[in-house]
């Protein structure tokens, strides 16, 4: 078994260059194989989900090499559109290699998207906007096959607002014949990522970062170099965690308008916040301040800000309330915090984190990314040492967050040992209080 160990640290200081971000790749390595030649990214980052997708890419004949920064992928050996079905679920993104392989292949075979555990996540807009545009979708028990002679442009009106539908959907629209339009689709900056790398290799797309995104379907796409935007998620993290150790963090080499929704609430919160044009700095003079909390769609606070500022809330003044309609049953964390000494209790549809609580060490389970990154921020607070398991989850969605947070003065480190198969019960009854 592999876990976490974390000691309750000095406040955390210093400054940190934010990696490309997770949730941009893997929209933008797929969109390689749209091409009909080579596609070189940079600051696509080093984690699980680009492993599992190098697998993927073996499989069906996209080329992915690394040249320091750089890594190229060539698309022309490509002679698969089948996905297996252990890999797909590996990951939530998985399903952009439809998008991205209907229009050449005209039939795509994948597994169903796996990813974070927390609540249900449909994937009917996806199935919508791909039938909308002339495909045939059948599922099977372990797999589904989305196929289509010809993709053909049309009018697509998603029912919700969906990141993931709407790249999925923007990909498979690009080769498209004539034209598509997207209403009510995701602004948000991934989006807006994938399609300027769409647009660089040759794509006439307009319009995206706002509700309304107009494809003009081309026949062929070429190369072209891209560098990925970097991870908001990340960034906003690293600030609630000056906030909730009392420190101050610079994130650097980032684009401070994609974190406006999360800078604001922080300034609510008491924080004071300064940006540059590629930096913000977050430190605390005051006490922090409980803040209502809702989660939406970008522009607004987004549902992956909640876990980790739950946690800042934990050790603030008054109580908080926090509704997430983005995904509703994501509050795994909060159980976890209970765990150590949080008082969150949790409603239909939304909970309270009651302020002013002291936390203490103990075994806990990361079920996904974010949870994994409030789990880390309690450990730095909490007297005495954190254990947390699940890192899988964590190694997902960060390249080495031993080395981030330990950088900013964490007292952080890795443990494995292959002969522990489970959580030690003591430590874990003793701490049901
Ligand atoms: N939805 C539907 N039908 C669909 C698709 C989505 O009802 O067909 C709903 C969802 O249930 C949710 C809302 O639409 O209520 C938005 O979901 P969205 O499709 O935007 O989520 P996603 O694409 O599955 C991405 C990120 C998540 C992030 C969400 C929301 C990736 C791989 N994942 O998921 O990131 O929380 O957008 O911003 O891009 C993370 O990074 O930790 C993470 C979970």
């Amino acid at each position: 078994m592999k876990w976490l160990e974390i000691q309750q640290s000095n406040p955390l200081q210093g400054r940190i260059k934010v990696p490309g971000s997770k949730n941009s790749s893997l929209g933008l390595l797929p969109a390689a194989c749209l091409s009909d030649e080579p596609v070189h990214l940079h600051n696509i980052p080093d984690i699980q989900d680009y492993r599992v997708i190098c697998e993927i890419a073996e499989d069906i004949g996209l080329k992915i090499t690394k040249n320091g920064d750089q890594i190229t992928l060539d698309p022309r050996g490509i002679h698969s559109a089948v996905v297996s079905p252990e890999k797909a679920s590996a990951f939530r993104a998985s399903y952009y290699f439809i998008g991205a392989l209907l229009a050449k292949f005209k039939k795509v075979t994948i597994g169903y998207p796996g990813g974070d555990n927390f609540g249900s996540r449909p994937i009917d807009q996806h199935i919508k906007g791909f039938e909308r545009l002339g495909a045939k979708c059948t599922f099977f028990k372990e797999y589904y096959q989305i196929e289509a002679e010809e993709l053909r442009g049309n009018e697509i009106y998603f029912d919700v607002i969906t990141m993931g539908a709407t790249m999925n959907i923007l990909l498979a629209a690009v080769r498209a014949k004539g034209k598509t339009v997207l209403y009510n689709a995701a602004r948000d900056p991934e989006v807006v990522d994938v399609a300027i790398l769409l647009n660089n290799m040759g794509a006439k797309i307009r319009g995206a970062g706002t509700d309304k995104i107009t494809i003009e379907g081309v026949d062929s796409l070429q190369g072209c170099t891209h560098s990925v935007i970097p991870d908001r998620l990340i960034a906003g993290a690293f600030l609630m965690t000056a906030g909730l150790t009392g420190g101050r963090i610079t994130v650097e080499e980032i684009i401070p308008e994609h974190l406006h929704s999360c800078t604001t609430k922080l300034e609510e919160a008491g924080l004071t916040i300064e940006m540059g044009d590629s930096w913000v700095t977050a430190y605390i003079e005051k006490e922090l301040q409980a803040v209502q909390v809702k989660t939406g769609m970008y522009p607004a606070l987004g549902t992956d800000f909640q876990q980790p500022m739950t946690t800042m809330l934990t050790r603030a003044n008054g109580n908080s309330l926090v509704v997430d309609p983005i995904f509703p049953e994501r509050t795994n964390h909060c159980v976890q915090l209970n765990r150590m000494g949080a008082n969150i209790a949790i409603h239909d549809g939304s909970f309270t984190v009651m302020g002013n609580r002291t936390l203490t060490g103990n075994w806990v389970h990361a079920t996904d990314v974010r949870a994994g990154i409030s789990l880390i921020l309690a450990g730095l607070v909490a007297k005495g040492t954190t254990y947390i398991t699940g890192v899988e989850h964590i190694e997902r969605g960060y390249a080495d967050v031993v080395q981030a947070f330990g950088s900013l003065g964490a007292r952080i480190k890795m443990c494995e040992d292959p002969a522990m198969t489970e959580i030690p019960q003591m430590a874990a009854d003793s701490s049901a209080v």
